[in-house]
């Protein structure tokens, strides 16, 4: 099988590629026209991506394409409908790296509550402030919201426990089966937000989700409470987020995802919101850890090995 892949890659997936038989294309710089143009002549079956955009016209260019990987749990960059269209299967590789990314939400909850950042940025520029940074309310007995029980809110709150959090969420899919392991009850997305101390967000981007946090939602949340979002950036409205906390009604917020991201191979973020005072942002990171990308890429060869065995590949989110 022709497959290229315009993102970067675990080495060891692509060995195992190669060794499958396939004819593998890497090339991490494609983007948009470049892809469209990798995508017409290398007349590959399998398109594997990460944060590269699939678009309906580098769909439209392709001539053999069967498959699209997501090497990753969303797949809102890739056009599946333009893709269902032509009979091309999109499929991703969920719960690979769930708990990548809880343990990046655990990092970003101690961070906030410690201000681990403002220490260390203070520190840096010679000022000692013990006093200033002696005021963290801690974790033990402080309730963590979580929005979207799915594999990553399960991970959370998995870790969350372990920090004796007392531990609410709120899911439109029924998680009731896992409330009891968890120690975890279910409540309204509004309780959530007005109960929570610290609230996660994990559910998947796009139309039906777009800024579900919003003005509205951030008058209702307690004034010391942290919004975290390691999901999609558009469930956020950054704008009415920022005002927030500049105003004093809300604590502060850990970001990994923005309404507007760069490319991955961009070098700049102009975004303003990585400037207010009480955000801590990261560079959509949660994924990124060697176990995750080991497991996403050894998924990514399941999912082309039961395609060229001549069975369906697993995953598929778009047929
Ligand atoms: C995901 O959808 O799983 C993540 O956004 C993956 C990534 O960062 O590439």
């Amino acid at each position: 099988m022709k497959v290229l892949i315009a993102d970067k890659f675990e080495k060891a997936g692509l060995e195992k590629l190669q060794a499958m038989g396939c004819q593998v294309t890497l090339d991490a710089d494609l983007s948009g026209e470049s892809l469209r143009g990798a995508v017409a002549d290398s007349e590959c079956e399998a398109l594997v991506v990460r944060s590269t955009k699939v678009t309906p016209d580098i769909i439209d260019a392709a001539k053999n394409l069967e498959l699209i990987i997501r090497a990753g749990a969303g797949y809102d960059t890739i056009d599946t409908a333009a893709a269902k269209a032509k009979d091309i299967r999109v499929c991703n590789c969920p719960g690979k790296n769930s708990v990548a990314v809880a343990e990046l939400v655990m990092g970003l909850v101690l961070a906030l509550d410690r201000r681990i950042v403002d220490n260390t940025a203070d520190l840096r520029n010679g000022v000692w402030n013990k006093k200033g940074y002696s005021k963290a309310r801690g974790l033990k007995g402080r309730t963590l919201g979580i929005v979207g029980l799915g594999r990553i809110g399960y991970e959370v709150a998995k870790r969350a426990a372990a920090f004796d959090m007392h531990l609410i969420y709120s899911d439109v899919v029924d998680q009731t089966a896992y409330e009891k392991e968890l120690g975890i009850k279910k409540v309204s997305f509004e309780q959530v937000l007005a109960e929570a101390d610290f609230i996660t967000l994990h559910v998947p981007g796009g139309a039906g989700t777009k800024h579900l946090i919003g003005g509205e939602q951030l008058e209702i949340m307690k004034p010391t409470a942290f919004v975290i979002n390691c999901s999609r950036g558009g469930v956020i409205d950054q704008q009415a987020l920022a005002k927030a906390i500049e105003a004093g009604k809300l604590g502060g917020a850990g970001l990994d995802v923005y309404e507007i991201e760069p490319l991955a191979t961009d070098k700049e973020f102009k975004d303003p919101v990585a400037n207010v005072a009480g955000v801590y942002g990261t560079h959509h990171i949660g994924a990124s850890t060697e176990q995750a990308q080991l497991a996403v890429a050894d998924e990514v060869v399941r999912i082309i090995d039961t395609k060229m065995k001549g069975s369906a590949p697993p995953n598929c989110v778009n047929m």
